[in-house]
């Protein structure tokens, strides 16, 4: 497997237009690529005759597939058919109509709700198989986690290069801010900077704040998957994170600090707190990719609250 030269490659990104795909797009571009990135509008690709459409239009060189049926918990509770059968259908057909159209490379990210929910952490890629991803979350991992499998076997059978990423939470500027995406950034931050401009006495989060997360910056994400698209042509999984593990009442004190709240941060431990822990093994992205993530929390967030406050609806 060679490394690939990027400059004036054909990449085509899926997805290219949400929170992640548009920093991967720049990513690309910055580096020569000839990026075309793609929205549900271009191409739909839960229908397979879509993607054999885009392929022979577009000829990529390059697959880097982010398009997912995916959101918080509450979309997830609400859609677990849907959520299974979209990613499930669409990674394999955008795997299946890229092999026939000889793509050189795909690159897909996978998500950590593809773990098991109780395996050891940090989390390592050897445990991935060792229990079924479970709650909410859990439909959605188990169609990544069948993609993870497609890679292999195509890679098995017919020498097919991909690479399989699993970043931790994503964050950063140009993420969803609207409440139904419910995730715990964005909300947070939306919460104390509402806060500080109503002078409110103090905000009450759910739980016992004692949950630990890991973050990354959404542009250390895509400096890791152009990375791998340049790279890797092999299909074991990589995680993609800081290894650095977080708890809620940390973060919620550093959106706070970033936000210029200066109230009380209350919790409201009669409500449920979600898995105790969850965060990355970090060293194989290091080894295989010698990606180590570089932008630290307080700077990522103090980043992202800037950028709401500039471009939030009123
Ligand atoms: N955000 C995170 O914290 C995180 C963490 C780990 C992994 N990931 C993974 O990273 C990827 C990108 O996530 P994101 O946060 O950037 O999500 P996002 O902003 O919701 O972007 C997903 C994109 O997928 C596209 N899409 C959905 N259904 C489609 C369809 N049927 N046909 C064509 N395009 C379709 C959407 O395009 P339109 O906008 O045009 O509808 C959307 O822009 C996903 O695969 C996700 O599983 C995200």
């Amino acid at each position: 497997m060679s490394a690939l030269e990027l400059k004036g490659r054909r990449v085509v990104v899926t997805g290219g237009r949400g929170f992640l795909g548009r920093f991967v797009t720049c990513a690309f571009a910055e580096r020569g690529a000839d990026v075309v990135a793609l929205g549900r509008a271009d191409h739909d690709l839960t229908e397979q005759s879509e993607i054999r459409t885009m392929y022979a239009k577009l000829r990529p060189s390059i697959v880097v597939h982010l398009a997912a049926a995916c959101g918080g918990i509450g979309a997830n509770v609400a859609n677990p058919g849907r959520f299974l059968y979209e990613n499930a259908l669409m990674g394999l057909a955008v795997l299946e109509e890229g092999r026939r159209a000889g793509i050189d490379r795909l690159v897909l990210v996978s998500t950590t709700c593809a773990y098991p929910q109780d395996a050891p952490l940090p989390l390592h890629e050897e445990t991935l198989w060792d229990g079924p991803p479970t709650g909410a979350t859990g439909p959605y991992g188990m169609a990544k986690r069948l993609l993870h499998e497609a890679c292999a076997t195509y890679a098995k059978q017919y020498g097919f290069e991909s690479a399989v990423l699993i970043p931790a939470n994503l964050y950063g500027p140009e993420d969803h801010f609207d409440l139904e995406a419910g995730h715990v950034i964005p909300a947070l931050i939306r919460r104390y900077v509402e806060a500080a401009e109503r002078g409110a006495p103090s905000v009450v989060n759910w739980g016992t704040g004692r949950p630990t997360r890991e973050f990354l910056h959404v542009r250390d994400a895509a400096r890791a998957i152009v990375l791998a698209a340049e790279r890797l042509g092999d299909p074991a999984p990589i995680n993609l994170g800081t290894g650095v593990e977080t708890s809620i009442a940390d973060l919620a004190t550093l959106v706070a600090g970033a936000a210029g709240y200066r109230g009380r941060l209350e919790w409201d431990t009669t409500k449920p707190d979600g898995q105790p822990r969850r965060f990355l093994d970090v060293s194989r992205a290091r080894e295989r990719l010698g990606f180590t993530a570089a932008v630290p929390l307080a700077e990522g967030l103090a980043e992202t609250v800037a950028w709401y406050r500039q471009h939030r609806p009123r």
